[in-house]
């Protein structure tokens, strides 16, 4: 049987958690004057929480000793942690746990490939976390996406070869991690975003078993682009 490993992104991908990093970060910036929008928000899907402060700081013109930038992040995190403490099963993104059952169902192996350093604390509120045979994540890496490193990590704890995996991303740098990795990069949102992707699904509900099918038995360099 053709074994392929299935890596998923966490924040966009399995859960909407933007929308608690978006009011975490929007009160951090607040309390420091600086107006944080939607739209840089977006610009900071897939990064990590230090890139994430060090960004916030550039558009706020702002520069901070590292004692208070440790505080910050400390704080923002505090925040964002008692959103996420209220998560439950019912923010899984639609199609995600079909997908999942489909794929082990398969006994193809799952594995994490996110930058967070809280994505076991998520997974366990939303009982997802048994679902999986690896998890890598923030706590994990020292280079963030799109350095594939994250990826590399996730397929090697699952034993498959790089070009035998496929990874679901919401972000352009996570994309473009999949793609230095020689990974089948499948995203989830929009396809202008994320035109880099070799296939780009609204949501996992657009991703139908006969696709999956087709996935598991072509070889990377044979699949046709879409
Ligand atoms: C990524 C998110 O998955 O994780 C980013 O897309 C976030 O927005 C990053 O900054 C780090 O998350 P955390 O939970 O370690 O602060
Ligand atoms: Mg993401």
């Amino acid at each position: 049987m053709n074994t392929k490993g299935f890596i998923f992104d966490l924040d966009g991908v399995i859960v909407d958690t933007a929308k608690y990093h978006y009011l975490a970060w929007k009160a951090l910036a607040k309390s420091i004057g600086i107006d944080f929008t939607v739209h840089q928000n977006e610009q900071l899907k897939g990064i990590s929480r230090e890139s994430s402060l060090n960004k916030i700081l550039e558009w706020g013109n702002k520069t901070l000793p590292k004692d208070k930038f440790m505080e910050l992040m400390k704080e923002k995190n505090d925040q964002y942690l008692s959103y996420i403490s209220k998560m439950d099963e019912n923010e899984i993104l639609p199609g995600v746990t079909q997908i999942l059952d489909y794929i082990s169902k398969q006994k193809h192996p799952i594995a994490l490939g996110s930058a967070s350093k809280n994505s076991k604390i998520i997974l366990k509120k939303v009982n997802l976390i048994n679902r999986f045979n690896a998890i890598i994540d923030g706590n994990n890496v020292t280079k963030a996406k799109p350095d594939p490193e994250v990826f590399l990590k996730a397929a090697n704890a699952i034993s498959i070869p790089a070009n035998q995996c496929v990874v679901f991303e919401d972000s352009v740098a996570g994309i473009q991690a999949a793609n230095i990795a020689n990974m089948i990069s499948i995203g989830i949102g929009n396809a202008t975003i994320l035109n880099e992707a070799d296939f780009v699904f609204k949501d996992f509900t657009e991703i139908h078993q006969d696709f999956l099918e087709n996935l598991i038995k072509t070889k990377k360099e044979e699949l046709k682009k879409v």
